[in-house]
């Protein structure tokens, strides 16, 4: 069954760049009610709603239980989707990278995932009908030099795959997406790699059909990478 327009409200998780700028953006386009957080709140670059869509910002830092109530009441009434797009990534080698930032990127990644949904549970007394969470291929493939990174999104989807297990008797669904690399400013990386790596309108078009698809369809897991890429990549990449 389809969600009637008014009940299409969503809330996007790390819209300020990239990817859940992208989703955000095409989804308030398609006529969603979207919400957008992310610590730089609104955009440079805002995209502009479909006739029937709307779409604002705040800024909210997910390491900060606080402000993620705060704006969840802002935010009310409830988004029935979360799109968790949220992402920091530091290179460094366990001997060079500093456990502050090494720690950091779990609690932004995976951490600030688990706060989300359990003040969205506190809030609201229900799980959203609908979460969409972007892991990465990096959860999958080990890489030298990157074990914060992957670490996190190791911990995002199991995170993500338990919680499905807890909300299953409610109907809500829950998706884990696995891209390999995107053309994003996420990490430095050469223009010509970006130029062969998925786009982010290749998320935001898996995003949006997963969202399209009937109640009892439930997409668990997606791998995705462009096929001028070798899937995994990172893993064969030496050490910065
Ligand atoms: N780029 C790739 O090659 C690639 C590959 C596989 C998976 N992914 C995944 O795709 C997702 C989107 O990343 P992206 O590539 O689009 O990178 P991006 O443009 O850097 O987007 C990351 C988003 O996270 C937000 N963010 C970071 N820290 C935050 C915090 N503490 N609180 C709230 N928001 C925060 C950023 O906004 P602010 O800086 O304003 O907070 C930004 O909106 C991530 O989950 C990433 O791991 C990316």
């Amino acid at each position: 069954m389809r969600v009637a327009s008014s009940e299409r409200r969503a809330l996007v998780v790390g819209a300020g760049s990239g990817v859940g700028l992208r989703v955000a953006g095409r989804l308030a386009a398609a006529g969603w009610h979207v919400s957008g957080w992310s610590r730089r709140g609104t955009p440079a670059d805002v995209p502009r709603p479909g006739p029937e869509g709307s779409l604002s910002f705040q800024r909210v830092d997910v390491r900060d239980q606080g402000a993620i109530a705060a704006a969840l009441d802002h935010d009310a009434p409830r988004p029935e989707v979360i799109v968790y797009a949220v992402a920091v990534a530091r290179w460094g080698t366990v001997e060079a990278q500093a456990p502050a930032e090494w720690a950091d990127m779990v609690t932004t990644n995976a951490v600030g995932a688990f706060t989300v949904l359990h003040e969205y549970h506190r809030r609201f007394g229900a799980a959203p009908r609908q979460l969409v969470g972007i892991a990465s291929d990096a959860a999958l493939f080990a890489a030298a030099g990157r074990s914060g990174y992957h670490a996190s999104k190791s911990a995002l989807s199991t995170f993500l795959d338990s919680y499905r297990e807890e909300v299953r008797h409610t109907g809500s669904r829950v998706t884990v997406i696995y891209p390999g690399k995107i053309n994003t400013g996420l990490s430095p990386r050469a223009p010509e790699v970006n130029a062969r790596a998925l786009q982010p309108d290749d998320i935001a078009d898996c995003v949006l059909h997963i969202l399209s698809l009937p109640e009892h369809v439930e997409i668990r897991s997606l791998e995705m990478s462009s096929v001028s890429l070798p899937y995994g990549v990172s893993a064969r990449q030496p050490p910065p």
